[in-house]
């Protein structure tokens, strides 16, 4: 660490640091990001249960082959900085103690931002759809796609519950196989604040947590309710292909009158993204109603 210092020279990256091209090639002439992610992704290989556990953001820095490139490659070091939390970031040697954490902050970076509370007007909409007919026939199941650690998907198997209905199973299905370890335990080596926030809320009814891609569903069977927020339209989703696999995957798994909701808390910049999937899913065949904020789609027809 101090060598890199040394070599780097003023200024050395802090939060909120301008991150411009002359800035990223004396990193990269020093710290090439590329190496820095492969021996991570390295470590993480032998300290992690699977190769395919290894933080998307590593993999796809070169460090781990079976990703297959998986998401973006950070440009420079900096920029990967720019994705971890205070503990982790500005910082290049790290204790063995520090592993678990550091993989956790990369596999769930701060911007994914899960928390619970965080679409209010979703479960207003919620409350609505629970009296059509497809939540008075039980078992009652719910599938939470893009669920990050957790958060949502248990305040939403909570909120059923307390709304009288039974669901018999609720999966949250996310990409990062750390992220639903994380969920699966409540545990977030990197964010205790957050952790306790996720141990708090109620774990009455059964809810399980799998990692997936959505675009291709590990599922059978169906789901009276699916949900999927803060992704579609945001930077990390907003291909037409993937738009359109994801509506394909959903209409498959949603029972014959279920709903499809979609929430978010994006910028308005990405509001047009929102808008083209909405259009995408008029043209597939769904009803599709709601703001830009706050979807909710049906099957039309068979
Ligand atoms: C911004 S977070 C939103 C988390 C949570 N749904 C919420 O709104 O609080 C987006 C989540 O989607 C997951 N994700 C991204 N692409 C995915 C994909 N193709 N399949 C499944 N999950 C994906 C990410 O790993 C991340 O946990």
């Amino acid at each position: 660490m101090a060598l890199a210092r040394r070599v780097l020279g003023a200024p050395w990256w802090a939060p909120g640091l301008l991150l411009d091209g002359a800035l990223r090639q004396r990193y990269e002439s020093v710290l090439p990001v590329q190496e820095f992610c492969a021996g991570l992704a390295c470590i993480a290989r032998q300290i992690l249960p699977h190769p395919a556990w290894v933080p998307t953001l590593l993999a796809s820095a070169g460090g781990c082959p079976s990703a297959g490139g998986r998401g973006q490659r950070p440009p420079s070091l900096p920029d990967l900085w720019a994705h971890m939390p205070p503990p982790y970031a500005g910082r290049v040697t790290f204790t063995a103690d520090e592993m678990l954490g550091l993989l956790c902050a990369l596999a769930e970076p701060p911007h994914f931002g899960t928390a619970g509370g965080r679409y209010p007007e979703q479960l207003d909409s919620l409350a609505d759809a629970f009296r059509k007919t497809a939540f008075r026939r039980p078992p009652v199941r719910i599938l939470d796609l893009g669920c990050g650690v957790g958060h949502g998907t248990l305040e939403l198997a909570e909120f059923t519950r307390a709304a009288g209905m039974h669901a018999d199973l609720t999966i949250g299905l996310t990409r990062e196989p750390l992220e639903a370890w994380m969920a699966r335990h409540r545990c977030l080596p990197h964010d205790p604040p957050r952790q306790e926030q996720l141990r708090a809320l109620p774990g009455t009814t059964p809810v399980h947590f799998l990692a997936g891609d959505v675009c291709a569903l590990p599922l059978r069977g169906t789901f009276a309710l699916v949900v999927c927020n803060g992704l579609v339209g945001g930077p990390m989703f907003d291909a037409p292909r993937e738009m359109a696999a994801l509506l394909s995957q959903v209409r498959r798994v949603l029972a014959p009158d279920g709903v499809f909701c979609l929430a978010n808390r994006f910028h308005e910049g990405r509001r047009t993204g929102i808008e083209r999937f909405r259009r995408a899913a008029e043209e597939a065949g769904w009803a599709v109603s709601g703001t830009w904020r706050n979807l909710l789609l049906r099957r039309r027809g068979p």
